[in-house]
């Protein structure tokens, strides 16, 4: 990661007793929850360690709860990545971490928020341009009041303020909507950075460079070669205690309405004017308009149960998960079908699965080309495929037909293989929100979402997560462990996926 020019700006104009000529503060609020001890803080952390944050940054969590620095850093201790020798610097760290407890939904505890970031912003550099970062790593139904109790009272007085706001943007087009209202009538929209943790994802961001900066895909990247892709996300655990919140959502909003459309949108897109924030969002929003809503006919729904002979965890299904409600329907995995009605895509499936209690760990994106015309090898060619494995082990690969090597003449399906664990041995990849994050000091939103892709979304799920609920269509079972309901690939199948089942991957070690 590269520092930013108006990092670099600040600290080259620090004044000569090392004291910074700008304050920067990043407030956490919700600094007791989940999302703040196993990413936030954790993140904030590596940035502060290895000097991607402004020198003299402070960290200011604020919740309900009462805390200490040292109970908020025992919390967030099995995710903090320390190696040896870092025991000083991480010290450091949580010397410039402070907490400030009050409620979300009185104005006061604001008040007494910007009274501390008062006083830190008049130690660190009296007088001086002073910048808050606001995290809102909170549930949504807090989002309301924090954000009206922050405008408020808690906007800096003298230089940026800006709002990070967590997903889920709303429920539906409408909630959505009076969300968006409500945030354009407090914040201006270059103030405002709706998170989708995947767009800070190495490969996902890899995507524009592949696509854009190699003369052998964008000829080929259309209807004419490609049959069809694949946007896969599993995870091998159930809600794990979540259950509560996940019941709320269920699968296509936590997962399929967000990351995977975005995946979708940077695959599909046209190429854009320029790598500049607002053309790439442009783009993305054009391709979203060219896709009609789903229906039901286009997705398949499931709930996953428990395997009988599983150990522990596997052994209980989504309903057995205390936390949800008895009898409850929501999905735990979908499948959906999307086409987009554009020039590049018409007739070419988009096909998206996601779901929890899987048989691995995968996000990846999987582009199927189409057979090829008059064969000449008796059916033994298999259909290229080119595939970005976003995670786990991030790798690129084309499966190709070769010659068997030797004295054989017969065909091999095999691949060019970029596997990123090989390739880029001395490289470690940031987490998608140390990116993030540092994006919103750079003031860069590219990798953020923009209120009418927001909207563009939701008209796409809307009707259909309407259905789902009103007429409570009830999902198919899929045991844990498994790859997901049959139905998912009888779906898969009709929509034009081939799968042949013949290749075969042996791993190189060196
Ligand atoms: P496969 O042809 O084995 O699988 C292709 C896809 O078909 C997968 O997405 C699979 O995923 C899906 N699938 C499996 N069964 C069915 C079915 N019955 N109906 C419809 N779809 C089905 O090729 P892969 O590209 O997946 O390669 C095999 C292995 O080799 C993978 O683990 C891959 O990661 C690995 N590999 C790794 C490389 C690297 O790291 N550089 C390079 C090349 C390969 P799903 O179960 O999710 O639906
Ligand atoms: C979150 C979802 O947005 O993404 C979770 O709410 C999901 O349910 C998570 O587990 C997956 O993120 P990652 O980075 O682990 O793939």
């Amino acid at each position: 990661m590269a520092k930013s020019r108006e990092v670099a700006e600040a600290e080259a104009s620090s004044v000569p007793d090392g004291a910074p000529n700008v304050s920067y503060v990043f407030i956490v609020m919700g600094a007791s929850g989940d999302l703040a001890k196993k990413k936030i803080y954790p993140c904030l952390w590596v940035l502060f360690r290895d000097g991607y944050l402004p020198t003299g940054t402070k960290f200011v969590g604020y919740a309900r709860s009462n805390m200490t620095i040292p109970q908020l850093r025992e919390r967030s201790k099995p995710f903090l990545k320390v190696k040896d020798g870092q025991e000083a610097r991480l010290e450091e760290f949580f010397s410039m971490c402070s907490y400030v407890s009050g409620p979300y939904d009185k104005v006061e505890g604001f008040q007494k928020l910007d009274q501390a970031l008062i006083k830190i912003e008049d130690e660190s550099a009296p007088g001086k341009p002073a910048n808050r970062v606001f995290y809102l790593a909170l549930p949504p139904s807090v989002f309301m009041p924090v954000t009206e109790n922050i405008k408020a009272a808690c906007m800096s007085k003298r230089g940026y303020s800006r709002v990070i706001v967590e997903k889920p943007f709303g429920r539906d087009s409408e909630s959505s909507a009076v969300l968006s209202r409500h945030l354009t009538s407090l914040f201006k929209e270059e103030e405002m950075y709706r998170i989708d943790h995947y767009l800070g994802k190495e490969m996902v961001q890899n995507l524009m460079v592949l696509r854009f900066a190699n003369a052998m895909f964008q000829p080929v990247w259309n209807r004419n070669n490609i049959n069809a892709v694949v946007i896969t996300f599993k995870e091998p655990f159930g809600t794990k205690g979540r259950g509560g919140y996940f019941d709320e959502f269920g699968i296509i909003r936590d997962v399929m309405q967000n990351h995977l459309l975005q995946l979708l949108c940077l695959v599909a897109m046209e190429k854009p004017a320029s790598i500049s924030p607002e053309d790439i969002r442009d783009e993305k929003v054009k391709v979203l308009k060219c896709i009609r809503p789903l229906e039901m006919s286009d997705v398949v729904l499931g709930q996953y149960v428990g395997k009988p002979d599983g150990e522990g965890e596997e052994r209980d299904g989504y309903l057995d998960d205390p936390t949800v409600p008895k009898g409850s329907v929501t999905p735990t995995f979908a499948a959906a079908v999307f086409h987009i009605k554009n020039e590049r895509w018409d007739g070419v499936p988009f096909i998206m699965k996601c779901g929890k209690a899987l048989n691995e760990r995968k996000a990846e994106i999987r582009v199927q080309y189409r057979d090829i015309p008059g064969d000449i090898f008796h059916g033994q060619c298999r259909r290229n495929e080119f595939v970005i494995r976003v995670q786990p082990k991030e790798a690129v690969y084309m499966k190709v037909m070769a010659k068997k090597p030797g004295r054989d003449t017969g065909m091999v399906e095999t691949e060019l293989d970029l596997s990123y664990h090989l390739r880029f041995k001395d490289v470690s990849l940031p987490d998608a929100y140390e990116r993030l994050i540092q994006d919103v000091f750079l003031g860069n939103q590219m990798n953020f979402v923009r209120s009418d892709e927001l909207a563009e979304a939701w008209r796409v799920f809307t009707p259909l997560l309407h259905r789902i609920e009103n007429d409570k269509i009830a999902p198919v079972q899929y045991q844990y462990g498994g790859r997901g309901p049959k139905e998912a690939d009888e779906l898969i199948a009709r929509a034009g996926y081939s799968y042949t089942g013949t290749y075969s991957w042996k791993s190189a070690t060196s």
